[in-house]
């Protein structure tokens, strides 16, 4: 077939192209499958490689795939069965397939795009389905902060009819979320015009759970000084320690005030579909939108969050424009008119290929996996001097925990300087976080690959590793 002179077709290579990359791939798979024993770091031609200018002249397509190979493998990735840093996510192989597929087709997904367009929405209805919240449609789009964001301009839209033409004028509006919500809710407060300060952070109980009782006197004296409650959103399980705030007690609040209600399930709500642990999640099917980031604890590959709603009028509400190039065939809503985003790429495939391939069954087992795991080293470090956990069990796959040393001047010290040590060792990854102003390793449970062998590893590696902190800190 002649190309004709287009130089930006690999033309005769392709098939070697894809064969390299397959393999690659397949490396990369198997070496995924259990923890290396230790990192590879950046050697010193990678860093001249990465100061280089701009070529105006390409190079071999092999050797551009094995370059960029190596900056992958010098990278820390959360693939790995031992990475238990943030909140991670696992490369799912079928989700990069998946990823491969949609952006070699790079469907336009702002308008109808015919049969992808037909499979965002099933794709939408069965994470609906998995969670158990009766959405009427939803949208995916690039994390959890624009989802939330996403939900939080219908609510303030909903809050504050003709918002989004006529500005927020006089009005205070005000917004509730637990003093451990994600600091998305807060930007997205701040880009909606609502306001940082009117965001109220709501006392947490000794489970670290947003208060109902203090979220209503909040709500009461605010209506009586004048202001306009737009949303409360419900953290279902916190960034920090995967706390899961009580969704039926603050609709009953929501539905006392006639006030939107949100849940940031970013991170924890794919539980409310396994068995231990969907009690946590009564009453979401009481709620107005919810957050959820597949690319989380749904397993795919970034980025890939969705937002739902109950009402699919009230995304249309405050995204839909009726533009000369938009058109709106037979009256239908484009995609476009329920986000905020234009140009899209096809997330929802991979997520639809996870549960075509796997089955839901399959995602279920996972995630339950997860939070044995969490319960399993809770376990264990209750059972080991050297380290304590937070008071209580915990309630999704976060497991903050300490060590302790007598006699050491400053224990937080000492566990950031323990947390930086595990992380110069490579063996396993793990963040720190500040737990009521100290200092805690917070590991995160939200890898499929992840054994009880790898959280032993975690456990071992810290003792090993705290003796030396030991004298450094004490
Ligand atoms: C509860 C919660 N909400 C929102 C976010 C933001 O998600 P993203 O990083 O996908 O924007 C996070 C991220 O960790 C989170 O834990």
């Amino acid at each position: 077939m002649d190309l004709g002179n287009n130089g930006l077709s690999l033309g005769e290579q392709r098939e070697a192209a894809l064969t390299r990359t397959a393999q690659h791939v397949l490396n990369a798979w198997h070496e995924f499958d259990a923890a290396r024993e230790h990192e590879s770091l950046p050697s010193e031609s990678l860093h001249q490689m990465l100061t280089q200018p701009l070529p105006d002249e390409g190079s071999d397509v092999l050797e551009v795939i094995d370059q960029a190979v190596e900056v992958l493998d010098s990278s820390l990735a959360q693939a790995r069965p031992r990475y238990f840093a943030f909140i991670g996510s696992s490369g799912l192989e079928v989700g990069a397939l998946a990823d491969l597929l949609a952006h070699s087709y790079d469907t336009n997904l702002a308008v109808d795009a015919r049969a992808a367009t037909e499979l965002e929405w099933q794709a939408v209805s069965w994470l609906a389905q998995f969670i158990g919240f009766p959405a009427q449609t939803g949208t995916f789009t690039s994390g959890g902060t624009i989802s939330n964001i996403t939900a939080l301009a219908s609510a303030r839209e909903a809050a504050i009819p003709g918002a989004r033409e006529r500005g927020l004028g006089n009005l205070r509006p005000t917004l509730y979320c637990s003093t451990e919500a994600h600091y998305s809710i807060t930007r997205a407060a701040e880009v909606l015009g609502l306001g940082s300060a009117n965001v109220r952070a709501v006392d947490i109980d000794s489970e670290r759970r947003m208060r109902a009782d203090v979220l209503r006197e909040m709500l009461q004296r605010d209506v009586a000084d004048g202001g306009t409650p737009v949303a409360i959103v419900a953290t279902t399980g916190t960034t920090l320690t995967g706390a899961v705030d009580p969704i039926e007690e603050l609709a009953d609040v929501a539905e006392e005030f006639g006030v939107w209600l949100h849940v940031d399930g970013a991170y924890g709500v794919p539980a409310a579909a396994v068995a231990s642990r969907s009690h946590l999640f009564a009453g979401l099917d009481r709620v107005d939108s919810v957050t959820v980031d597949c690319h989380k604890w749904m397993f795919v590959p970034k980025a890939c969050s969705a937002v739902l709603v109950r009402d699919a009028s009230t995304l249309a509400k405050v995204f839909s424009h009726d533009e000369a190039y938009m058109p709106h065939a037979g009256g239908h809503y484009n995609a476009v008119d329920i986000t905020l985003e234009y140009s899209r790429p096809f997330r929802a495939l991979k997520l639809w290929m996870l549960f075509s391939t796997h089955g839901a069954n399959a995602v279920r087992e996972a995630i339950e996996r997860n939070c044995d795991q969490a319960q399993l080293l809770f376990d264990w470090i209750r059972d080991r001097p050297a380290f304590e956990t937070l008071t209580s069990r915990p309630q999704l796959s976060i497991v903050p925990f300490r060590a302790v040393v007598l006699g050491c001047s400053d224990p937080d010290a000492h566990n950031g300087a323990l947390c930086s040590a595990i992380q110069r060792d490579g063996r396993v990854y793990v963040s720190p976080a500040t737990i009521d102003g100290h200092v805690w390793l917070r590991p995160c449970f939200t890898n499929f690959r992840t054994t009880s062998d790898d959280v032993a590893a975690l456990l071992n590696v810290a003792e090993e590793l705290g003796v030396d902190c030991r004298v450094l800190h004490s």
